[in-house]
């Protein structure tokens, strides 16, 4: 699937009310800890995308009664802490780094031998992040060379409560270890280097578990058990990042973006836009199921280049493809520094956004952790996005301010995050054409 986005266009904006699809990292949690509660829990919101599918998936084909998701409705009948069953196959989790990592720490404690595998892009991720504290904990993980997927863990093991301190921001690393330290003797506790999404602690801490955090460290006892609650995941701020971006650069845009979460581990890109100049506004705040969420309204806005505080770059991590394309529609010079984990995710999203941005004629700079930008005209041209879905939806909004047409090649994987992006984009006037290669 590619898109071809119109631009060159007199007037372009984005109007209107809409609601981004759910968030994923709180769409894969629910069915994981609702899977292994007790009793049954109704799930709305959920993200009916191909990643948060294949973590359904996966605990269907360990025997948990999940039912098929109409209308982000889910229920879930809970086997318990030791009621799931071996799968029959390795269970393939197609693009999710999150259903990996997760999962391993939360199989890794199981009775039964499994294998994790999926598409090139994921085979392609590291995965030594999450099996050195696992081993650590007395877990054993096979993995291919490099410690690359697939993933081959080892049922009836022993896990221990360990302290981890992660070498790197990441907030599937320390999720794995809580899952397993769900299964393990005594007490397991990360410690983090910079704030990362709290969506396990949040969740666990509804699903039953005592979890304490205390300034840099969580921590939580095992073995535990949860039990089963109701879930309402709200919309998505990494997908809400598309259209605020989109409707700062676009020359007559007023949008408003229902029911977005907005906890504070996940709102740097807001801060950021700000920063540069945006003009976003928030109403209706309320609190759904331990998770903040609100309104958000965005205009156009005359944005300026800045030096993006490297504090605030884990909080926004997934939303950097986007933020590049803001940085190249300011005025002066953006820089990005501190963010290295963005070459190990779906892509390298340092190196693609940055051969990407300079095809459209934009004067970006790749570095070891970030990106040189000098904002200024976007033309047109032909970007690849090499099968990364935010890569894709970035490049999309660009054609707000491209003085011509964009082609983005190789586009299906923006079903992992975003079902009907282009829909919904074009519903609220970005001129988006799918054409199906
Ligand atoms: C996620 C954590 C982040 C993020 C990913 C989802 C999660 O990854 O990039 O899209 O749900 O925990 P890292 O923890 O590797 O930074």
């Amino acid at each position: 699937m590619k898109f071809i986005v119109q631009g060159g266009l007199e007037k372009s904006g984005l109007k209107g009310r809409i609601r981004v699809p759910g968030d994923k990292s709180i769409s894969h949690r629910s069915i994981m800890f609702a899977s292994l509660a007790e009793g049954t829990s109704h799930i709305t919101g959920f993200l009916e995308g191909e990643d948060s599918l294949n973590t359904l998936r996966a605990f269907q084909a360990m025997g948990v009664q999940v039912s098929e998701p109409i209308d982000g409705k889910v229920s879930i009948k809970g086997v318990g802490m030791n009621g799931l069953q071996a799968p029959n196959k390795p269970l393939d989790l197609g693009n999710s780094g999150t259903s990996m990592r997760l999962l391993t720490g939360l199989l890794a404690g199981q009775a039964f031998d499994v294998e994790l595998t999926g598409d090139e892009s994921l085979s392609k991720r590291p995965m030594k992040r999450v099996t050195n504290p696992l081993s650590e904990m007395g877990a054993k993980v096979d993995s291919a060379e490099g410690g690359k997927p697939p993933l081959k863990i080892q049922g009836n093991q022993k896990l221990t409560g360990i302290h981890y301190t992660m070498p790197m921001a990441s907030a599937q690393v320390k999720s794995c270890c809580l899952l397993a330290g769900l299964y393990a003797q005594g007490k397991t506790c990360v410690t983090e280097p910079a704030v990362t999404r709290d969506h396990t602690e949040r969740m666990l801490t509804a699903f039953g578990c005592d979890v304490e955090v205390k300034d840099s460290t969580v921590c939580l006892n095992g073995p535990a058990k949860l039990i089963a609650t109701d879930i309402d995941v709200p919309g998505d701020i990494s997908s809400a990042a598309f259209f605020m971006v989109g409707a700062s650069i676009a020359d007559d845009a007023d949008i408003t973006l229902e029911h977005v979460g907005i906890n504070p581990t996940r709102t740097g890109v807001i801060n950021i836009l700000k920063l540069m100049g945006a003009d976003i506004t928030t109403s209706n705040q309320q609190e759904v199921g331990g998770e903040p969420v609100t309104d958000i309204r965005i205009k156009s806005a005359r944005l300026k280049g800045i030096a993006i505080p490297e504090g605030l770059v884990p909080v926004a991590i997934d939303e950097f493809p986007a933020l590049f394309v803001a940085a190249a529609c300011a005025e002066g010079q953006t820089v990005v520094t501190g963010a290295e984990e963005l070459r190990v995710k779906e892509s390298d999203r340092i190196q693609v956004m940055a051969d990407g941005l300079q095809a459209l004629g934009v004067n970006a700079m790749a570095t070891d952790d970030g990106m040189i930008i000098q904002g200024g005209e976007i033309g047109s041209g032909t970007v690849h996005s090499h099968g990364d879905h935010r890569i894709a939806m970035a490049f999309a909004m660009a054609g707000l301010r491209s003085n011509g047409d964009i082609h983005i090649e190789d586009c299906d994987n923006v079903n992992t995050s975003f079902p009907d992006f282009a829909g919904l984009a074009a519903s609220c006037g970005l001129s988006i054409q799918v054409v199906n290669d």
